[in-house]
């Protein structure tokens, strides 16, 4: 039976088609004194079907209190409410966007042509309604939360819909990007197999999704063991088989290498892989190869030896790759290559764009199961200006659904994200944002975000997210739920990094 809770009134234009209010009645919500909440959803019972709106506006008036010099005048006597009942004459009204309507068979949501009659009855929109207006996968979706102020909606997200056309988790630092983020690991990693299962990539920047592959504390019940579905390797023990590599990579590492040393290197390789068939080669292997070359006159040689040395220094270019992704992923799940001790953005981005492409390659030979690269601090990777790893993380945003090659941008700094990027995620999770340029950027990202939308992000507390796009029918509001999985929290407060500091060092 759906919850009553007021009665539309008729003022002036209004209800039409794009607004209506509603007077609250009393006692409406036995557990709060505030009534009804802006963002909640509604719905009327009207005579072509069921009406569904959102309400966008919460007042209150008393009919006593709206002549300032009568207020006045009484209250430099006894006070007006000592006089009259005025308690009793304050009303709350709730204005309201139609959002559409569902005839009487209650298939699809109509558009609205036609506005709520005044006088009829508002309910709160019941969790059968709500499920399919905001489009929820209620049997196997991925549990991010609740649906904020109806507290019996689980917004379980179809997984298609979620991450096929990629997502990106944008908010300011500390607003609950990672926890938002563990929380659709631990969602992944949890899939039955008749509900399809996928392989997570992360690329932890920051080493906060290592403790996934940690047993957990014995004492703490609460936290969920994924240890056996999740794998680490830190940067300094990966590396890339440079047999995969072409001179086009070389350009693309060190970009002020010319056109002439790059055919030369070309022909280096090529001259390789003739006289080593079928045989793995390190950079090491190529620049002997370069220094024994007797047609390259010794000014090329330096020139090209002054390019490449740099890149061996950096001791990643090798005859085999680690981690071995054909043995590596694997469906169900979680590789996480954890860059917190490389300091070098360069370096960093030499290897996520090598196994970024190698994953991409071996999925479109079908060579691995689908899965979500998971970026960390996607504006290092995938920046509005030039970056090594750039061109391969917008091929996956324009190619990738194609292939089950799905994307997963995280960024505190939306504005310096790709845009080509930015705008081919299907699907976003926006948390508090404050700066004006990053909300702006937003909102030119997506056209499903109106202004008002955008008032809201800068007021949403740590937890609570906005997700828009393919992943659901409407803009919703999401209270991220509690994680399990042993993730994240690793880093001190300063309070306490300053005091274990004095600890150990008296
Ligand atoms: N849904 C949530 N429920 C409970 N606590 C949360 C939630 N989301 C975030 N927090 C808490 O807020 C803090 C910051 O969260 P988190 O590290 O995810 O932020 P972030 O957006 O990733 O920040 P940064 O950009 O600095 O990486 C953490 O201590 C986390 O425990
Ligand atoms: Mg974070």
């Amino acid at each position: 039976m759906p919850h009553k809770i007021g009665t539309v009134i008729a003022s002036f234009n209004e209800p039409n088609v794009n607004q209506f209010r509603f007077v609250v009645l009393d006692n409406v919500n036995n557990k709060s004194n505030i009534p009804i909440r802006r963002g909640q959803y509604i719905e009327l019972d009207e005579s072509d079907g069921k009406f569904i709106a959102i309400i966008q506006d919460v007042y209150k008036t008393n009919r006593y209190f709206t002549r300032a010099e009568s207020v006045k005048e009484y209250d430099t006597k006894t006070g007006i409410q000592s006089i009259f009942p005025t308690e009793l004459w304050e009303y709350t009204i709730g204005i309201a966007k139609p959002l559409g309507y569902y005839d009487h068979d209650n298939s699809n949501l109509d558009r609205i042509s036609f506005p709520p009659s005044p006088g009829n009855n508002v309910y709160l929109a019941d969790k059968e309604t709500l499920n399919k207006l905001i489009g929820l996968d209620t049997d196997k979706g991925l549990n991010m939360g609740k649906l904020c102020f109806h507290d019996e909606i689980d917004v379980k997200i179809n997984l298609t819909r979620f991450i096929q056309k990629h997502l990106a988790i944008l908010a300011m630092s500390g607003a609950g990007k990672s926890y938002t983020t563990s929380v659709l690991i631990e969602e992944l990693l949890n899939r039955k197999i008749e509900d399809g299962r996928i392989s997570i990539i992360v690329v932890d920047v920051h080493g906060e999704y290592v403790s996934l592959g940690k047993k957990p504390n014995n004492n703490n019940k609460k936290i969920k063991d994924l240890s056996n579905q999740v794998k680490i390797i830190k940067s300094p023990f990966m590396t890339i088989n440079t047999t995969y590599l072409s001179g086009y990579h070389f350009a693309n590492f060190q970009s002020n290498i010319s056109s002439a040393q790059i055919r030369e290197l070309n022909r280096i390789i090529n001259n390789y892989r003739r006289s080593h068939p079928n045989c793995p080669y390190s950079l090491n292997d190529l620049i002997s190869e370069i220094n024994d070359d007797p047609k390259m006159n010794i000014k090329s040689k330096e020139a090209l030896l002054g390019w490449l040395d740099p890149l061996e220094h950096m001791h990643i270019f090798s005859d085999e790759e680690n981690p071995k992704l054909l043995d590596h992923i694997e469906i169900g799940k979680a590789l996480i290559l954890d860059l917190s001790e490389t300091i070098s953005i360069k370096h960093k981005q030499i290897l996520i764009s090598y196994f970024a492409e190698r994953l991409f390659n071996l999925r479109k030979e079908k060579k691995i199961c689908p899965f979500l690269l998971i970026l960390e601090e996607a504006h290092q990777f995938c920046p509005e200006g030039k970056a090594i790893s750039k061109q391969i993380i917008e091929t996956y945003a324009r190619e990738g659904r194609k292939f089950g090659a799905s994307l997963c941008l995280i960024s505190q700094r939306p504005v310096r994200l790709s845009t080509t990027a930015l705008s081919q995620c299907g699907t976003h999770i926006i948390m508090r944002i404050t700066n004006p340029s990053d909300l702006d950027h937003i909102k030119k990202s997506s056209e499903q975000i109106s202004s008002e939308t955008l008032g809201l992000i800068s007021n949403l507390p740590v937890g609570e997210a906005l997700i828009v796009g393919n992943a659901v029918n409407f803009p919703v509001l999401v209270k991220i739920r509690e994680k399990y999985s042993n993730t994240g929290d690793s880093f001190l407060n300063l309070e306490e990094a300053a005091r274990l500091w004095e600890k150990t060092h008296s």
